[in-house]
């Protein structure tokens, strides 16, 4: 996995091998600022042979003849050697991303599951009999996709891998998957294990490296028939942009503002507990964080008071003592850019907590639980995804208002309704343009159900059977049964 200068190395074709040009670069511990480790940097001559690595092993490989039995095998195999270390996984999950060491262990939990879910489902994908005329059979046929790139950010590093290379293994493709530069560590420690799940080699490659350099050449590359990616809103329409010179076949799961709508009549502790762990979960790096928290008027200022004084109660700390509820944001880059909103926000919102640095710190890139109040939809700290821990609060009136407030946004993610008239709840969850919408809850996630955006938040579903037909063809065979000529000419 590292090179004898100690430098993590990339893995193609089934070896751990260094970047083409011999560069490297550092990844940070962001609870101490310090560099964790060196990593090979990929650049297009590395992306290059990683995807003839793929393409060869898709093409001519053992890979071509596997069963989607002995698929599900590997699968299940890598799951079980995922639960093994999964201690070890989640401490270098969570010293390299920030986020608190607990979380991280759900995380890594979430990832053998994933891979388990995708082992059950990869015997479980029939094709169809068409209805056709009597003297033919026609037949749909499940096919896999080809070489699939996969492109992932930083918040979630090894899940957001798994939730793309479980289906695209469980489906017969092979794939080049670049893990976001800030978090490379924990896909390479996955690496270590493909060979030993009877992963054969080119099956999975996998390039560290940055968006431009690396994560481009795979989206320009002719031998890659699908991009899956995860990322910002902005960066998914440049995939799209250049995909289309080769015609890819692309998924994305983007940004979000989604809203966190709370009624008079719901449960006063579920809401004010929701409400805080809709946005501040994982430092608020979170697509789907409940960042606009949408309150009924005749609750509002006890609402504002309530969720203020609670969130002073969250534990921030260093991301591997167990007691810690929030970590240090994951780069300088992305402390930079909720700075950045925290001054925007003051001069747009009244300020009910936090807004900077925390005053114990210091080192890390830690930011104070923030909660802005009184904020009109219309303000960017309403409308402008910040990706760290910044609630927006704002109040309605009545339930129209909330549906137009929620839908008024370029994204459609996810949003959350809260109260205990079902009338209105099921009234409000049709009315919601998002992907995904929670009742009484917010952010829980479950393989089996799809997961993806509305509007700018994305196209493509992830997770349950959705998310392995993204990493399929569908071809028809017309089997004609007349032996006799066509007799047209
Ligand atoms: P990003 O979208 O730039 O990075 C995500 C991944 O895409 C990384 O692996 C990166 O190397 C790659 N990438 C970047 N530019 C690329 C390009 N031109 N072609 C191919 N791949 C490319 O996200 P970044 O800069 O880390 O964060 C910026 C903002 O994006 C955050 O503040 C947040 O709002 C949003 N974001 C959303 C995520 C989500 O889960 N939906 C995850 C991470 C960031
Ligand atoms: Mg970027």
């Amino acid at each position: 996995m590292k090179s004898a200068a100690g430098v993590y190395q990339l893995y193609i074709d089934g070896e751990f091998v260094d970047a083409a040009g011999g560069r490297s670069f550092p990844v940070y511990n962001p609870a101490t600022e310090e560099v964790l480790a060196e990593v090979a940097e990929a650049g297009a001559a590395d992306v290059d042979r990683a995807v003839k690595a793929a393409r060869r092993a898709f093409d001519t490989g053992p890979w071509a003849q596997s069963t989607p039995a002995s698929r599900a095998q590997a699968l299940f195999k890598l799951a079980a050697k995922v639960r093994v270390e999964l201690a070890s996984l989640a401490e270098v999950e969570a010293i390299n991303t920030g986020k608190p060491i607990v979380e991280a262990e759900g995380d890594i939990d979430a990832v053998a599951e994933v891979f388990e879910y995708y082992a059950g489902l990869a015997t479980k994908i029939p094709g169809l009999v068409n209805p056709v005329s009597a003297n033919a059979l026609s037949l749909s046929l499940k096919e896999p996709i080809g070489v699939a790139g996969l492109i992932v950010p930083w918040n979630y590093p090894l899940l957001m891998a798994a939730w793309k290379l479980a289906p695209a293994l469980a489906a017969g493709c092979t794939c080049v998957l670049k893990p976001a530069e800030q978090t490379p560590l924990t896909a390479m420690m996955l690496a270590q294990w493909f060979a030993e799940a009877g992963l054969p080699p080119g099956v999975v490659n996998v390039v560290n490296g940055f968006g431009e350099s690396c994560g481009a050449p795979i989206v320009d590359h002719p031998l890659v028939d699908k991009i899956a990616f995860t990322g910002s809103t902005a960066v998914g329409k440049e995939i799209v942009k250049r995909g289309a010179e080769t015609l890819k076949r692309v998924t994305l799961e983007l940004g979000g503002k989604s809203p966190n709508i709370f009624f008079a009549d719901a449960d006063w502790e579920a809401s004010v507990d929701g409400a805080l762990f809709g946005i501040f979960i994982n430092q608020g790096e979170v697509c789907s964080a409940g960042s606009r928290i949408l309150v009924e008027r005749s609750i509002y200022p006890k609402f504002v008071e309530a969720i203020t004084e609670k969130a002073k109660t969250i534990r921030l700390g260093a991301p591997l003592d167990r007691e810690t509820k929030m970590g240090p944001v994951v780069s300088k880059e992305q402390y930079d850019r909720v700075q950045k909103y925290l001054a925007i926000g003051k001069t747009e919102a009244k300020l009910a907590l936090g807004g900077g640095r925390p005053a114990e710190f210091e080192k890390g890139w830690y930011i104070a639980p923030t909660i802005f109040y009184d904020a009109d939809n219309s303000a960017r700290i309403a409308r402008e995804e910040i990706f760290g821990p910044v609630a927006t609060v704002i109040p309605f009136d009545v339930e129209s208002d909330a549906v137009q407030i929620a839908n008024d946004t370029p994204y459609g993610l996810a949003a959350a309704v809260w109260s205990r008239d079902i009338f209105r709840v099921f009234r409000v969850v049709k009315q919601l343009r998002a992907g995904i919408v929670w009742v009484n809850h917010m952010q829980p996630t479950c393989v089996e159900a799809p997961w993806g955006g509305y509007k700018q938040s994305g196209s493509g579903r992830e997770l349950g059977p959705w998310g392995i037909e993204e990493y399929l063809e569908t071809k028809q065979v017309h089997i004609n049964l007349n032996e006799n000529p066509i007799g047209w000419y």
